[in-house]
């Protein structure tokens, strides 16, 4: 967890989807720990639960955690509504749920192409433009929407997701330039090779195959979800206040 403190962080709303594993709920305990007023949105119910309550343990305020699946935008509308009623308007949205499934490009359908696009992009650019009019009444806002490595170096077996995560850059640029004059600021984050939970159980079972990818790093050591984290919490405060439409890797330099 980041040793930086940053003060303006204190209080304010900050929105995360897909918090409740992984690198989101770095996340949710990296921005509860600068005593923000977190509300992290999920499909996963009881690890939500479960993290609001650690959470609330570590930090003495719980977070909000509302169940939610974003590929009803319905729901997500409906949940990012319950947000602002119980704790104000919007200073910070993290656009971080997502699902790296591998394809073979001749195998897939349009369900499926559909499906990639909801769970990768669609919520991405509705929970944007939800928030949007409360960082206008708050006078601005920071918006960090998580990228990937996958479409920068090409990555072979996923071509929907590196699709959709290039697409987020480009709706990252397209937004903060038309919302730079409201101080709203969007930027994102493309991370390289975080072994979460879930990456090592589903991708990197052997050891072997992270020790050969972090050989391509400049950087040895391995990118954490905090790694992670730290960059969403500067990109959030005022420390970066005249940083948008950029997209930072975080990823020890993979070649
Ligand atoms: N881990 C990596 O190596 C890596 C690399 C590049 C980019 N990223 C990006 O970083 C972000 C976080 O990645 P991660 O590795 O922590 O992912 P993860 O799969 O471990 O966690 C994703 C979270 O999103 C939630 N989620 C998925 N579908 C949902 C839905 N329909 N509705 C609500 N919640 C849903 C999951 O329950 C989970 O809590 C993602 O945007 C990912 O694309 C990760």
């Amino acid at each position: 967890m980041t040793k930086t403190s940053y003060a303006d962080l204190a209080d304010r709303v900050v929105l995360i989807t897909g918090g409740a594993s992984g690198i989101g709920a770095a996340l949710v305990r990296a921005f509860a720990s600068q005593r923000s007023r977190v509300a992290f949105l999920d499909i996963d119910t009881p690890a939500g639960e479960a993290l609001a309550h650690e959470v609330a343990k570590t930090s003495g305020t719980a977070p909000l955690f509302v169940p939610c699946d974003l590929l009803d935008i319905d729901a997500l509308r409906a949940a990012l509504a319950k947000v602002q009623g119980s704790l104000g308007d919007a200073a910070v949205l993290v656009n971080n749920a997502a699902n790296d499934q591998r394809q073979v490009l001749s195998d897939v359908t349009p369900a499926e192409f559909d499906w990639m696009i909801g769970v990768n992009l669609k919520h991405v650019f509705f929970a944007a433009q939800a928030v949007v009019p409360q960082m206008q009444a708050r006078g601005g806002g920071s918006i960090v929407n998580m990228s990937s490595v996958a479409w920068i170096r090409g990555a072979p077996a996923l071509p929907v997701y590196a699709a959709a995560k290039a697409a987020i850059v480009g709706f990252t640029n397209s937004l903060g330039r038309r919302f730079g004059a409201d101080r709203i600021r969007v930027n994102a984050i493309a991370p390289g090779m975080v072994i979460t939970e879930r990456q090592r159980k589903l991708w990197y079972p052997d050891e072997r195959q992270i020790a050969e990818m972090r050989t391509r790093q400049a950087i040895p050591d391995a990118v954490t979800p905090d790694d992670i984290a730290d960059m969403a919490l500067y990109l959030a405060s005022d420390a970066s206040r005249r940083i948008t439409c950029q997209c930072f890797r975080v990823d020890g330099g993979l070649a």
